[in-house]
């Protein structure tokens, strides 16, 4: 086992969804997979491996915000061969034209997150972004299936809860469809170590009108979001 993983080489498939909560990944497993395992309970952190369309598929929470993310994100790949992932969460809308309920492929992540502060020289920054096989299969799937989706960029932020309640703004100004806690980081990884990953998020509320989703919406919209993201990544 790694550090946090409680599973033996071999139990996690080469592709893993992530959702942040674990208890939506045991959802997830008994829902979309067929004859799904739990391989890990360390902390509550549920780990599952199943079959979806005749493909070895995982699903693994992650906590929340980029240090959580980061430990299963590392240990998934250092230890057991991980070669994609896809996150599969939640994020606040920052523009008016982005509703609860919509879904956003996340191209790219900007972050306030000092995470990646040491990767490269002093003074350089390094640009989170969604590998482009993962981006592009997310988009046919999308449209595949019909279902409509906001692709563009995205922030991931360290502090949910800001002193200054208007920091968002600047974010929105800039263009960027919504806030969450993870993606910046998952990118980073993913280009750290040469294997594909790509942020799914379903709008659970909104920073500009204040709108949340209902439990019944929250249900619909996550729905299509792991019709995307399975579609994503089934055999073509
Ligand atoms: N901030 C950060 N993460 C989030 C939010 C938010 O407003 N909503 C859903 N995930």
């Amino acid at each position: 086992m790694s550090v946090h993983i409680a599973a033996k080489p071999g139990d996690i498939a080469e592709t893993v969804l992530l959702p942040g909560d674990p208890l939506r990944a045991k959802f997830i497993a008994e829902s979309f997979l067929q004859d799904a395992e739990c391989y890990n309970n360390v902390r509550g952190m549920m780990g599952f491996t199943g079959v979806y369309k005749d493909q070895k598929i995982s699903v693994q929470g992650s906590g929340m915000g980029m240090p959580s993310m980061a430990i299963y994100v590392n240990e998934l790949i250092t230890s057991y061969g991980v070669k994609k992932i896809i996150r599969v969460g939640s994020c606040g809308s920052l523009q008016e034209y982005v509703h609860p309920r919509d879904i956003i492929i996340a191209m790219s992540a900007s972050t306030d997150s000092a995470m990646n502060a040491t990767r490269l020289q002093p003074g350089a920054v390094f640009a989170p972004t969604a590998s482009y096989a993962l981006l592009e299969a997310s988009v046919s799937a999308a449209r595949t299936l019909d279902i409509p989706v906001h692709v563009g960029s995205i922030f991931s932020s360290d502090t949910f809860y800001h002193d200054d309640p208007d920091t968002w703004k600047l974010w929105q100004k800039y263009g960027l469809l919504g806030v969450e806690m993870e993606a910046a980081q998952l990118y980073s990884l993913g280009a750290k170590h040469g294997i594909d990953t790509l942020a799914l998020l379903t709008v659970s509320d909104s920073l500009v009108t204040h709108k949340e989703l209902s439990s019944e919406e929250r249900q619909t919209g996550f729905h299509d979001m792991m019709r995307v993201a399975l579609e994503t990544i089934r055999p073509k």
